[in-house]
């Protein structure tokens, strides 16, 4: 791979250009957008004005055939799977759930390490009568044994993110588990938000049976609005949450009290939204491809640039802060430091035009292709130094 950097980070000139001298550490929250994007946004309008009504047919839903065809795979599965899209994770895993009976006592086996939507979610469905298990993540090696053990035959749904948001762990043995899930006859669903764009991830003997899904907002550099569910082309899920999008083919059929749903991924879509996420990821994707910016290539560009950030904290004096994996094969797209003051470090960070982020008390530094080795040490050092001060 030989990346022309100073064109592809030229590319960059509002996010990077624009805004002083600032070190965007945000790679695993909010990458930067590339140009194109900005310009997507005008077409979106352009389109409308042009288009009216008969704009989804000409111009919006081509993209997200389109972008579905690529994000399948860059997610390792085949461009002609089944997709959905929503607004936000949350929004298709919630509809997931409701294909689940309260009064059934589904039995669902997760992690203590949820992003905080999955969290909150699970919780509130376990008041209303799911059996939730919560499998604890540390220590993380034997995270995989304790997903395995825990996965029972009864068990419904298996939802765990395959790359942890607190400190980027990559679960080992995540062909296994899934195989685990689909062996007792539980759905079995993966967040891969942390490995989109960044991580592969190896999906075993069950792929073609895993939902899996990520989003836009952070590796992908679509920005928000646009996330989406991989589904099992045999999938038979009846989403209590259904919407017009769901079965398109029937609404010039008379109406009947039988809720049907669309082929393809239909079923799990619900209704009209904002289309300028499609065309902010068409042209995001394109920009990627240009530039031979496959998840092979994201993932090299990626360890080398959290290893020297690893290896610039380790010679600070920093290595017994370091929550991340020393082991590449087990750290995806950013690195964790844990403190105390880690929300404080975060402002500190800030003022100093390094830009992170802290979920409790691990302070999360992420690069992104675009930066430069000389930025990421100046937020090495930026970090220490105000690690040191806390
Ligand atoms: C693992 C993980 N899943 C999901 C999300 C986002 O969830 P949602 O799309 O529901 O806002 C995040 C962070 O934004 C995350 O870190």
């Amino acid at each position: 791979m030989s990346l022309d950097h100073a064109q592809f980070r030229s590319k960059y000139s509002a996010f990077l250009g624009a805004h002083g001298d600032r070190v965007l550490l945000t790679g695993h929250s909010h990458q930067a957008w590339p140009d194109v994007a900005r310009d997507a946004l005008t077409q979106c309008f352009d389109d409308a004005a042009r288009f009216v009504d008969d704009k989804w047919e000409h111009a919006v839903f081509p993209r997200v055939t389109s972008v579905g065809e690529r994000v399948l795979t860059r997610m390792g599965f085949e461009s002609t799977d089944a997709i959905a899209f929503g607004k936000s994770t949350h929004e298709l895993v919630s509809r997931l759930f409701s294909c689940f009976r309260a009064d059934k006592r589904p039995r669902i086996v997760t992690t203590k390490s949820e992003f905080h939507s999955l969290y909150r979610q699970l919780t509130r469905l376990e008041e209303e009568g799911f059996e939730v298990v919560w499998v604890d993540t540390t220590p993380r090696a034997e995270l995989a044994d304790r997903l395995l053990e825990a996965i029972t035959p009864g068990t419904s749904v298996v939802a765990f993110s395959a790359v942890l948001y607190e400190d980027a762990f990559i679960v080992p043995r995540l062909g296994e588990i899934l195989a685990r899930a689909v062996e007792v006859g539980a759905v079995p669903l993966v967040d891969a938000y942390h490995a989109f764009n960044v991580a592969p991830l190896a999906w075993g003997p069950a792929k073609d049976h895993v939902y899996v899904t990520a989003g836009g907002y952070k590796y992908a550099q679509f920005g928000e609005g646009i996330c989406w569910l991989r589904i099992p082309r045999d999938s038979a899920l009846r989403p209590v949450d259904t919407g017009w999008f769901a079965d398109f083919a029937s609404l010039g059929s008379p109406r009947t009290r039988d809720v049907r749903y669309g082929g393809g991924g239909a079923r799990f879509n619900g209704a009209t939204f904002d289309p300028t996420a499609f065309y902010r990821a068409d042209a995001v994707l394109e920009h990627f491809d240009a530039f031979d910016l496959d998840l092979t290539a994201l993932r090299t560009v990626s360890t080398i640039q959290t290893r020297r950030i690893r290896d610039g904290l380790v010679a600070r004096g920093l290595s017994a802060l370091i929550a991340s994996s020393d082991d590449d094969a087990r750290r995806a797209g950013f690195v964790a430091v844990r403190h105390a003051r880690a929300g404080d470090a975060v402002t500190r960070l800030r003022d100093l035009g390094v830009f992170t982020d802290a979920r409790h008390d691990l302070l999360r530094l992420g690069p992104a292709p675009y930066l430069t080795d000389s930025e990421i040490d100046r937020g090495v050092d930026a970090t220490a130094r105000v690690l040191s001060e806390l």
